[in-house]
């Protein structure tokens, strides 16, 4: 039997404290060698793309593989839809037994949000008080809900190119958290005053210049996910220690993908992986003064890790609906 779940059935069960546990659990796998995870494969569309992500994932107490069917068209919110949309299938590794069909959106939202969560906890400074967001979608919004858990935020500071959108994730921030929120104009604002700088936004060309840049910013660079995406100035990334989330991914999509296939920055130049630092081979952050930038590309295996946690408290609460599709029980 597999256990259908719908976003509405998801999200009695998501929040933020079980994402990032979901986080940890999914690097820290990735940092000792405890995934088994090849490069997502991409469907270049006119509007937008498709990925197929696919893995394996030994987590504490469960050995878990599936599958997520995710597509980006930034275009969406104009006829709207979410810019992301995801399905998520669990199976279990021992017989390929399919355990759960289940909507993977907000998962996928939640574990971006989270892993940048758990980027700013090992790599911002522990004082960072000023958090500044360049886009202002749904992978801001998790963004915000994840730092906001493991630094003592003050403000958030926020801009979209879409003023609208801006206004409405001022409104929404200022409504759920007890912090100061602002409205900035441009990116140089939004960068200039942040501690901690996140990007998300599907741009294709550099939003961020270096001279913006504090010392001792950590950013979490989110948007760039596809081939020939940037966010990010590559003299922000060369005055940087970059930690990715796995170099396979980055290389080819990554906010490095168009630095490196230009010249402009070497392989060499990349720090290390998020999972590396999590598992403790590598140190996070070093000196207050270092930029720390986080280029996150997102892995099967936080959605593997989320998924399942989802799965097991929904199942366990009698949530969703089995279905048997294989019709083996009849
Ligand atoms: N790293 C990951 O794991 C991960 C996961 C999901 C999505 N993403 C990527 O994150 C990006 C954002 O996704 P989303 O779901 O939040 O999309 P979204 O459409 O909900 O939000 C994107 C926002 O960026 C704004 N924007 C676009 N160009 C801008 C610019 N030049 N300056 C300022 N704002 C700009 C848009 O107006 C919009 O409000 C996409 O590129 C997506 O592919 C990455």
């Amino acid at each position: 039997m597999s256990l259908i779940l719908t976003a509405a059935e998801i999200l009695k069960v998501l929040d933020m404290d079980l994402a990032l546990a979901a986080a940890r659990e999914a690097f820290l796998a990735y940092g000792e060698g405890r995934v088994n995870m090849p490069p997502k494969a991409y469907l270049s569309l006119a509007q937008g793309d498709f990925r197929a992500m696919y893995g394996e994932i030994f987590l504490p107490e469960a050995h878990v593989c599936g599958l997520k069917w995710v597509n980006v068209h930034p275009g969406n919110p104009q006829v709207g839809l979410p810019t992301v949309m995801a399905k998520i299938l669990l199976n279990d590794p021992e017989t390929g037994r399919e355990w759960a069909d289940m909507d993977g959106t907000h998962i996928t939202n939640y574990r971006t949000g989270a892993a940048g969560g758990l980027a700013a906890a090992v790599l911002s400074r522990p004082d960072s008080r000023r958090l500044g967001v360049i886009g202002a979608g749904a992978q801001a919004r998790t963004q915000i809900a994840a730092v906001l858990k493991v630094r003592p935020i003050e403000e958030v500071i926020i801009c979209d190119c879409a003023l609208a959108r801006a206004r409405s994730l001022v409104e929404e921030t200022a409504a759920a958290y007890p912090v100061k929120v602002t409205l900035a104009p441009t990116p140089q604002e939004t960068a200039q005053a942040a501690d901690i700088l996140v990007t998300a936004t599907p741009s294709m060309a550099p939003l961020v210049s270096r001279e913006w840049v504090r010392p001792g910013t950590h950013i979490n660079a989110i948007g760039a996910d596809a081939p020939g995406k940037q966010e990010l100035d590559p003299a922000v990334l060369a005055a940087a220690k970059i930690v990715v989330d796995d170099w396979a991914q980055a290389r080819h999509s990554g906010e490095i993908n168009v630095p490196l296939s230009r010249g402009e920055l070497r392989p060499e130049q990349v720090y290390g992986s998020l999972g590396e630092v999590v598992a403790g081979k590598k140190p996070g952050r070093e000196r207050p003064e270092e930029i720390t930038v986080f280029d996150s590309t997102g892995l099967i295996i936080q959605d593997l890790a989320l998924g399942w946690e989802v799965y097991r408290r929904a199942r366990a609460q009698g949530w969703g609906e089995e279905k048997d599709f294989l019709g083996l029980s009849s």
